[in-house]
This record gives structure tokens, sequence and C-alpha cells, in this order.
């Protein structure tokens, strides 16, 4: 059973593990096809728990772990798990029950970049939470000059639209007349659109490049993902 689920109903956890149905779970339970550590158990609300051993007709059944994943997320795609106009992430994955991920931290359809997906709720927060210092990196491309004046104001905070609360402290880092870096700690509803908006710029193009210590790989074309290796999911301390 995943972490963060100490104890479950013995049909949901059969749903859940297998290709079977709540109803057709609830069935095999009532035949007594299902043990729990040695004993067949007939109530299909019985509660089981991380160490419970459950067996289906002799054989062991074992959720699989977390899943992590990193996205290049193209153009066009929405980080929800359903949408009537758009397709969404989930569209992009070849994984047995795509829609147990979501993403650790939501891109607009038009920004491109690295999405975090996973089925792991507080490894998720951990990112999300401006309370917990993870820092998002996102390339900037604006429509006019960026003042040097922006390096100090997103330093402070600033107030955007519609927000009582400044922005946390932001670090930009101008490239170019109209290209930089900026870090961030929040992810606000269109923040660093809002932000620059609040500048009297227009974002043009925006592409996060990192989340944490975990760097888009190269490797990935736009619409590609893997695996978050060992290290990737570590990096994250949500312990
Ligand atoms: N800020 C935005 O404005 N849009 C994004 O997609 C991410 C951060």
């Amino acid at each position: 059973m995943s972490k963060q689920s100490q104890s479950m109903r013995l049909d949901r956890y059969l749903a859940t593990v297998t290709d079977y149905s709540r109803s057709e779970a609830k069935r095999l339970i009532k035949d007594g096809e299902v043990t729990v550590d040695g004993e067949t158990v007939s109530n299909v609300g019985y509660a089981i728990n991380n160490n419970s051993d459950v067996c289906l007709q002799g054989q062991v059944l074992r959720q699989a772990g977390p899943r992590y994943f990193m996205l290049n997320k193209p153009q066009g795609y929405v980080c929800a798990a359903k949408d009537r106009r758009h397709l969404t992430v989930l569209d992009l994955l070849d994984e047995d029950n795509p829609e147990r991920l979501h993403a650790a931290g939501r891109l607009d359809v038009d920004t491109t970049g690295l999405v975090l997906l996973t089925d792991d709720g507080q490894w998720s927060h951990a990112i999300t939470s401006p309370q917990r210092d993870c820092w998002k990196r996102y390339y900037v491309e604006v429509a006019e000059v960026i003042s040097e004046k922006c390096i100090e104001h997103f330093a402070r905070g600033v107030f955007l639209k519609d927000d009582k609360a400044r922005t946390l402290p932001a670090e930009l880092e101008i490239l170019a007349p109209r290209r930089a870096l900026l870090r961030l700690k929040e992810g606000r509803y269109h923040q660093v659109k809002r932000m620059f908006a609040a500048e009297g710029n227009a974002v043009t193009l925006l592409h996060r490049e990192a989340i944490g210590d975990v760097e888009l790989d190269e490797s990935l074309a736009e619409g590609q993902y893997r695996a978050l290796s060992e290290a990737e999911i570590k990096s994250v301390n949500h312990g």
C-alpha cells in the first residue's frame, strides 16, 4: 500500500491493486477467494493496513509503490485530470491508471517545460507549498525591455492584481533585454505572467526549467517523459 494510506477497506484495496471493479472485488471477497494474513475474510469492509498480507486465489497482491515522472510539456496541454477543450498531460503518458497521477505544480496551457507527475500527495505538497522553500526556475521572454528595477521589485515582492498579499521574494536574472530567468517559491495562478504585468510588461514565452534540484532532462523532446531517478525523488525534502 502507498505510504500515506495507513488502513484501507479490503474491497477498495482489491479494486485498487487489480483490474477488478469494486463490485467484482466485493463478490470475490464474499465468495471466499481472498485471505488476509492467511485467514479467509468475507467481510468486504475489513480494514487492512500496510503490513497486511492479502492474497487473491492464493496469489499475493502488492500495490506498486508511489510513481514519479518528469514530463516535457508541450503547449496545448492542460495540467488537469480532465478538460472539455484540451488534451491533458495525462494523455501523454503510456502508464497503467494514469488518472491516479497528478501534476506537482501546474503549468498554463501555453507554458512549456518541466511537469512532475506523481501519486504521492505528500511529495507533491512539498513542491507546491510556498512554506517548503522549493524553488522553481522559469525561462521567460517578454514583449518590452526588462527594466533593471524589476530585479529589486521582484526581490521585495509585488502586488498582483486581485491579490492582497505581496508575492514572496523572487530572483530575476536578466539574460538579454527581453529574456530572463525567474526563480520563485510560490505558484499562484498565472504568477509569472501577472508579475510581469504588474511591471507593465507581457510574457510572450514561458518555459519551466527546474523544480528544486530536479532539472528538465534535455534529452526529453516535447511530449516525452521519463521516471525520476531515486536521487531526484529524494531531492524533494518531504519527510
Ligand atoms: N506562471 C505563469 O504565469 N504560468 C505558468 O504556467 C507557470 C507560472
